[in-house]
């Protein structure tokens, strides 16, 4: 197939990252199409640690174009900071490799204000976001009040959205006693910013439109995950975008039909940063060990991350949702040496048995996991890049993943570093 979109098939920090860059090596162009920088991404390359929030992971690799696709909300001075680490990182980032849509919204100082204010306000009912101001944001966009990446070219007429954003904004800025956003200082710091990114500012619909006849193949890169879609997710503990296929197409601006073949990624364990329902997470010494092994912190905000069982009911549930053709199961070398694994195949809630985990908030709270057990492995998987390479135990694990998720494993992942891949079936394969 021509294209590929990475999708998160759990709570997100997946391994997208690492997978999306793998795969950049056989795509010309990579599009981030939904979120901003809530996200994390770390791409471990001959040892270098690369952490990305709000640029495609392909833009490590040379010769390869990036994309911000319209659906993205662009915190222009995040952009900015980005671009010059990755710079002192030795990356070149410049108009011939990174393209943003003019299109997509802005995230603003006061995005990021009010998303602390809501999560400080909220006491036990918070959502733990990443305090980014990305759910602000998309209300704005959604709220027609939005600031957009071509507005900041014509600096003139901006004052009358400016004003017309702050009616909104500082009548809740009144509510939380805090002072009213100064519209001449916000204005001279989009001045000042406007500059640095508007030259990647581009109609990204028909970029996108040039690549596909001209045959080149373009790798969706989502963010987050299924079970963080505003929709399809643990509502209201998820994120305020959809990160399921179907967004590939709306926030870069292509069809439905371009998306090809959609490769799901699936921790061969499970993590949760931030609030709401886990079904299968351990409180114990056992989910210790994962944290641990998994080196499980936030790339982000530096959380630790919450860590249980596979549960594959949920991520059954995910592949279906989003469509995906096969599955990248990363991490598995973090479960070497576990005595024997458990599987959540479906939940008892108030008494009755579910193979799927029901929409209510409180039905997900009180899901109690049904498990089956496998025997462990002890020999070690780091590294493998084979069939051959994994212990017998190890391989069987695999196998039964992909029995009860019911979708086939294209990719194994078996550390941190680039190369250490088991390929199955290559997506972009035709
Ligand atoms: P993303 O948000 O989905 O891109 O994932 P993150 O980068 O936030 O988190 C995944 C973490 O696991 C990163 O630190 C990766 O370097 C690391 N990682 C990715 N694949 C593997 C793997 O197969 N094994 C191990 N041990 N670590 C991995
Ligand atoms: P990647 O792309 C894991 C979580 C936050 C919080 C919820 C809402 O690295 O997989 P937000 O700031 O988006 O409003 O927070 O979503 N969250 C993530 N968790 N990985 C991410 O991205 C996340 N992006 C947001 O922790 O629970
Ligand atoms: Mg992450």
């Amino acid at each position: 197939m021509a294209n590929c979109a990475v999708i998160g098939a759990q709570w997100g920090d997946e391994g997208k990252g690492k997978i999306v860059d793998w795969l950049s090596a056989r795509a010309d162009v990579v599009v981030r199409f939904q979120g901003g920088h809530n996200a994390g991404h770390t791409l471990v390359i001959d040892g270098e640690v690369f952490k990305l929030s709000l640029l495609p992971s392909g833009i490590v690799r040379e010769g390869k174009l990036s994309v911000i696709g319209n659906g993205v909300v662009i915190d222009p001075f995040a952009f900015k900071s980005e671009i010059e680490r990755l710079g002192a990182q030795g990356v070149r980032i410049t108009t011939v490799n990174l393209a943003v849509a003019e299109n997509a919204a802005l995230i603003l100082p006061l995005h990021q204000e009010l998303d602390g204010l809501r999560e400080g306000a909220a006491g036990d009912s918070k959502i733990g976001t990443t305090k980014r101001g990305i759910g602000p944001a998309y209300e704005d966009k959604a709220g027609r009040r939005a600031i957009r990446v071509c507005d900041l070219r014509d600096t003139d007429s901006l004052g009358p959205k400016i004003d017309r954003l702050l009616t909104h904004h500082n009548a809740l800025r009144v509510g939380f006693g805090v002072e009213p956003v100064d519209k001449d200082e916000l204005l001279g710091q989009l001045k000042e910013i406007a500059g640095f990114i508007l030259p990647f500012a581009v109609p990204v619909w028909r970029l996108l439109d040039d690549a596909r006849r001209a045959g080149k193949r373009i790798l969706f890169e989502g963010a987050q995950g299924v079970l963080l879609d505003v929709d399809h997710g643990t509502y209201p503990y998820v994120t305020s975008s959809n990160t399921v296929t179907g967004q590939a197409a709306g926030g870069a601006g292509v069809a439905p039909s371009q998306i090809g073949y959609v490769l799901g990624i699936v921790k061969a364990y499970t993590t949760r940063v931030g609030e709401g329902p886990f079904p299968t997470e351990l409180l114990d010494e056992t989910g210790q060990r994962l944290g641990e092994r998994g080196h499980e912190f936030g790339t982000v905000t530096g959380r630790q991350r919450r860590c249980g069982w596979f549960d594959a009911a949920l991520v059954r549930q995910s592949l279906k949702i989003a469509g995906v053709d096969g599955i990248a199961l990363t991490k598995l070398d973090v479960l070497d040496g576990f005595e024997e694994l458990k599987i959540c195949t479906g939940y008892k809630i108030g008494g009755e048995v579910y193979d799927y985990l029901p929409a209510g908030m409180d039905a997900q709270a009180a899901a109690e996991p049904i498990y089956e057990t496998l025997p462990g492995w002890s020999d070690s998987t780091v590294g493998a890049r084979s069939w051959a390479d994994l212990p017998a135990e190890a391989a069987k694990y695999v196998r039964r993943v992909e029995e009860m998720i019911e979708c086939p494993v294209a990719l194994v992942s078996t550390s941190p570093e680039r190369e250490d891949v088991i390929l199955v079936r290559d997506p972009f394969a035709d």
